[in-house]
């Protein structure tokens, strides 16, 4: 089923996300695109990405996936330069990808877009259309057993008082656990730790662009997150309340995987 949600939502990662120069060199690393190599950032977005690999490499064979057309829009305007036709407005699931075509899938944010169940049908389709010496790479959230509810409440509490009903019914925000065992499952070897990425969550940073520009909602979702902020996890995640921001610490994981 095709999800309205961002189609809607049109932000910018970098910012509400804070992402680091660091991290995002770190990813290109993890990619480490060589010429000729047929690569595809499936869940593109913008394409932010995509285009970072061009930069590094651009001899590469780039291809990008995004159900919305929307961001699909937005990723062909930051990437003139590559054809058309390698941009695949579709689920990612149902996009009609080769078996064994590709050296490299690249997923960033995007597993946890789609529901718990279709998540491991999402690991074993980019196995499919792997080359056989090819590499998935992943950045995601990894979510422990302590942490998980939380951000999910949190993030489900943002997503409704930004008005993105899609997100709040499909998103899973899952824990590592969950992740890896779905990679196993889907056949991945060689499941390599590349990189914890530190991400602060910031409550404020999600004003302008998720929640209207709106105070009253801004202080709807700090009010709900302090009520919902266990004890036990303050010290842990480097909880701060700042009035009008609320903060604290979340993991994020860039993984690089073998087929
Ligand atoms: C959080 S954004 C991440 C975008 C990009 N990878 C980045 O990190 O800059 C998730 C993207 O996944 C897309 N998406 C959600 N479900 C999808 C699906 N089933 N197939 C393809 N794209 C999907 C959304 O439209 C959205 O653009």
């Amino acid at each position: 089923m095709k999800k309205e949600g961002f189609d809607v939502r049109v932000v910018s990662y970098e910012h509400i996300h804070n992402i680091q120069p660091e991290d995002e060199e770190a990813m290109i690393k993890a990619i480490n695109p060589k010429p000729k190599e047929k690569v595809l950032d499936a869940f593109c977005g913008y394409g932010a990405v995509g285009r970072n690999c061009l930069e590094k490499e651009p001899k590469i064979d780039l291809w990008l996936n995004d159900e919305s057309e929307v961001q699909i829009k937005r990723a062909k305007n930051n990437l003139s330069k590559i054809p058309k036709n390698h941009f695949i407005c579709s689920e990612f699931e149902e996009a009609n990808f080769l078996n064994s075509s590709f050296d490299k899938v690249i997923i960033k944010m995007g597993l946890h877009e789609v529901p718990k169940n279709e998540q491991l049908i999402v690991a074993k389709k980019v196995f499919r259309i792997l080359k056989p010496k090819g590499k998935f790479i992943v950045w995601d959230i990894m979510l422990t057993k302590e942490t998980q509810l939380l951000w999910q409440e949190i993030i489900r509490k943002k997503d409704e008082l930004s008005g993105f009903d899609m997100l709040v019914k499909e998103r899973y925000f899952f824990r590592e656990d969950e992740f890896l065992s779905n990679m196993k499952k889907a056949g991945f070897k060689k499941i390599k730790e590349f990189r914890i990425v530190k991400y602060r969550f910031s409550s404020r940073k999600r004003l302008e662009q998720e929640l209207h520009n709106d105070k009253k909602r801004l202080e709807q979702l700090n009010e709900f997150i302090r009520k919902k902020f266990p004890d036990n996890l303050k010290k842990k995640l480097n909880y701060n309340d700042l009035g009008d921001d609320v903060q604290f610490n979340t993991i994020k994981k860039i993984f690089v995987m073998g087929k």
